[in-house]
């Protein structure tokens, strides 16, 4: 007997690379420290949970207390052992929302890129 496949977004989460976005929402007041909630981080938070919840949460937000990449924050990171996004604004969660669920990974990665890796900041 063949098998019957359901349908779910449980299951279609599962199949996917990544199932988790870590999130910074770090706050260091003033300008001795840089961190991700002055960096934007604050802003995109609420703007990121209610446009995943609205493509039905196909990634869970995980909000942290840094991730050591506070100077080019806001820092995201995809799990498991996904690669660092960086430097996303309020304005950018369409964009990065449609590669993420489009599971275009690496144009993600080369939108919001980790400037240790470019040879940036
Ligand atoms: S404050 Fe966000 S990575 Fe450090």
């Amino acid at each position: 007997m063949p098998e019957i496949k359901a349908k779910n977004p449980d299951q279609a989460a599962e199949q996917r690379r990544f199932t988790r976005l870590r999130m910074c929402v770090n706050f260091r007041a003033g300008d001795l420290l840089p961190s991700c909630g002055a960096r934007g981080a604050k802003e995109l938070q609420p703007v990121l949970t209610e446009k995943l919840a609205a493509r039905g949460d196909f990634l869970s937000l995980e909000p942290v207390h840094c991730m050591g990449k506070c100077h080019a924050g806001p820092t995201l990171k995809l799990l498991p052992g996904g690669p660092f996004l960086l430097g996303a604004q309020a304005a950018d969660v369409d964009r990065l929302l449609d590669l993420l669920e489009a599971e275009s990974y690496d144009e993600a990665a080369a939108a919001f890129p980790d400037p240790a890796r470019v040879g940036g900041e």
